[in-house]
């Protein structure tokens, strides 16, 4: 029997009573990528290791033709046997990355100035090859994806991109803001100002910018950095241009957070407006579907269990922390528990705020700059709510730092992670704050790690917790304690600049390679944990890495000076070895 999504749906109404009005929009509208048996029944036969395989899959020939043959092939027994599906698959889809060109960036040269900053030479050599891999993760999306989008789960794009490498094959949000970062270190302007324009594309087709560029992803977003892309590129070549047609955008993508995002929270009697990532869409995430279902077993349908946990997992998508221990809630309402307690949706993030603060204050000079002084006014006073907002609700004045807020229970979680200083980083606080925090963080017992600051303190075997430090969340850290008005601060951030370059160079040395996250222990190794490998490339790693070395380079090292010492020894004994042979 063949089902189309919508008769499912009405199915599935009938049978679990729940009401039709309440139906959770899917992922995106394809009846192959998104929805449907095929879907369903390739991720579930496992056919590839990863389920983002599949999803990736160009199809050779239209959507409805493709319906249409696995209606017959259903209609013969409605699971369709292991061998037939692979058939099938061979007949009417071609293996992932096909839509894309290899592309060099043509605004890529081999010296730029930042490099002549770095003091350490074993560095600076490093630091070129970094700027060279900027060459092996630009891609350029083939017209045929424009011109025959049902084909494809790529969204088109109309300029280059540069990838975070290896399984994400397409353009990601959050990632792209530490892509843009180096690339602007690395003199490449016009490859920063295309990445910029496809956001602005996105915002214009989707309303928002989605998770990455598949449709898969068009129904959630990622933290929303855009606005600082443009404010970073904007830094760099005041384009006044690119503001002026960037500026409606960002105004959009605010609404977006600020309608679709938000939610009030009481505390002491007055209501605040605050911001949470929120995913109302059904269904488990196309690219992860079996993870999704076998979590799901055992739960009834319907909104209250099956569908909550599909939405908290995509919210948790949605904050780029996926996953970590930080989105559960359970049954005693703390944040521990296992991946199935996941409530992400409520609990209101530190980061995540002091970002749209930051943002607010960055649209306000924007306006500024426009001449649009009465928008500008708006933007200031939304930033001063929201500040007033986090003192009430997320500042904890015992202990000294900004928490997560659980809307559950009206409490706030006090585990450490580094999105506790986050708004340091978004010079979002008021009075004596900043001292306290930095007594926090010394206090917190997350800096005794030889390789940088981890993401968490409890080992979940989530990859978004202990022992996995990400380089955003330091470069965060490291930027916020850097803008704190004390020497003792900007040391503390030196110092984890230099532990953070170490572990990346080591690591470097090792494999030959940029991970996408790294262990907080050991001598310089990748992390691991969650649903897949661990990935090389890795945009915004070498992003962090470039930014560190511009902004530290006069006094970084390589570490590599206690070993000289051995060098130099070697040296004397085949000196002396000759001598005595003569
Ligand atoms: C499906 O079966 C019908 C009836 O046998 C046939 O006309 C049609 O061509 C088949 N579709 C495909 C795509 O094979
Ligand atoms: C935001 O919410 C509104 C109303 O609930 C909805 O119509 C709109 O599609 C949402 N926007 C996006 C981009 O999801
Ligand atoms: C806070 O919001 C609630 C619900 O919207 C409302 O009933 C209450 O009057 C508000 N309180 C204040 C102080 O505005
Ligand atoms: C906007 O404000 C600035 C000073 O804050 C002022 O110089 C400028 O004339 C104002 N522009 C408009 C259009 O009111």
């Amino acid at each position: 029997v063949w089902f189309t999504m919508s008769s499912w749906l009405i199915l599935l109404c009938f049978t679990v009573f729940i009401s039709c009005e309440n139906v959770l929009p899917p992922p995106c509208d394809s009846e192959i990528y998104c929805t449907g048996s095929i879907l369903d029944q390739v991720q579930k036969a496992k056919l590839y290791d990863d389920d983002k395989y599949f999803v990736d899959m160009k199809l050779k020939v239209a959507p409805d033709i493709i319906l249409s043959a696995f209606k017959n092939l259903s209609s013969v027994s409605p699971t369709v046997p292991r061998e037939k599906l692979q058939e099938f698959l061979n007949m009417y889809f071609e293996k992932p990355g096909t839509e894309f060109e290899t592309w060099t960036p043509p605004d890529w040269h081999s010296n730029p100035a930042f490099l002549n900053k770095i003091k350490d030479t074993q560095l600076r050599e490093w630091a070129l090859n970094i700027h060279q891999l900027w060459k092996l993760l630009g891609k350029k999306i083939q017209d045929s994806v424009k011109d025959h989008a049902e084909l494809y789960s790529q969204i088109y794009m109309p300029y280059p991109v540069v990838v975070p490498g290896g399984r994400f094959r397409e353009l990601y949000y959050w990632d792209s803001y530490w892509v843009i970062n180096g690339l602007l270190l690395s003199e490449m302007r016009d490859t920063a100002k295309g990445m910029i324009q496809n956001f602005l594309h996105l915002v214009d087709r989707y309303g928002c910018v989605p998770n990455g560029g598949r449709i898969y992803y068009e129904r959630r977003s990622q933290p929303p950095f855009l606005t600082l892309m443009v404010e970073s590129y904007y830094q760099v070549t005041k384009d006044k241009e690119l503001l002026r047609a960037a500026l409606p955008r960002l105004d959009q993508e605010y609404s977006f957070w600020m309608q679709n995002r938000s939610v009030l929270v009481s505390v002491n009697g007055n209501n605040h407006s605050l911001n949470r990532f929120d995913v109302q869409v059904g269904l488990p995430r196309p690219e992860s579907y079996t993870d999704d279902l076998e979590l799901a077993e055992g739960l009834t349908e319907g909104k209250a269990s099956k569908q909550q946990l599909w939405m908290d997992l995509k919210a948790g998508a949605e904050s780029g922390w996926d996953f970590s221990s930080r989105w559960y809630i359970s049954s005693t309402g703390q944040n521990s528990g296992t991946l199935k307690d996941i409530r992400t949706s409520q609990i209101v993030p530190s980061d995540l705020n002091a970002l749209l603060c930051r943002t607010e204050k960055v649209l306000a000079s924007f306006h500024r700059i426009m001449g649009s002084n009465e928008s500008a006014v708006q933007y200031e006073q939304a930033a001063q709510n929201r500040l007033r907002a986090m003192d009430a609700v997320l500042w904890d004045d015992q202990q000294g730092a900004w928490f997560d807020y659980n809307l559950q229970t009206g409490s706030k979680h006090l585990q450490f992670y580094p999105s506790n200083l986050a708004p340091l980083w978004a010079e979002c606080y008021s009075d004596e704050k900043a001292h306290k925090a930095v007594e926090y963080l010394k206090g917190s017992g997350a800096l005794k790690y030889p390789n940088g600051v981890p993401t968490s303190l409890v080992e979940s075997g989530q990859q978004w917790d202990y022992p996995n430090a990400w380089p955003p969340l330091q470069h965060m850290l490291i930027e916020g304690l850097s803008k704190v008005p004390s020497e003792d601060a900007k040391q503390l951030a030196e110092d984890l600049a230099q532990k953070w370059i170490r572990t990346n160079w080591k690591a470097y040395t090792t494999y030959e390679a940029m991970f996408e996250k790294y262990d907080v222990n050991g001598d310089g190794k990748p992390g691991g944990g969650g649903e897949y490998e661990v990935q090389l490339g890795f945009g915004w790693t070498n992003g962090v890495a470039l930014q560190l070395l511009d902004q530290y380079g006069a006094s970084l090292t390589s570490g590599s000076r206690h070993s000289s010492p051995g060098l130099l020894l070697i040296f004397l004994l085949l000196l002396s070895l000759l001598f005595t042979l003569h």
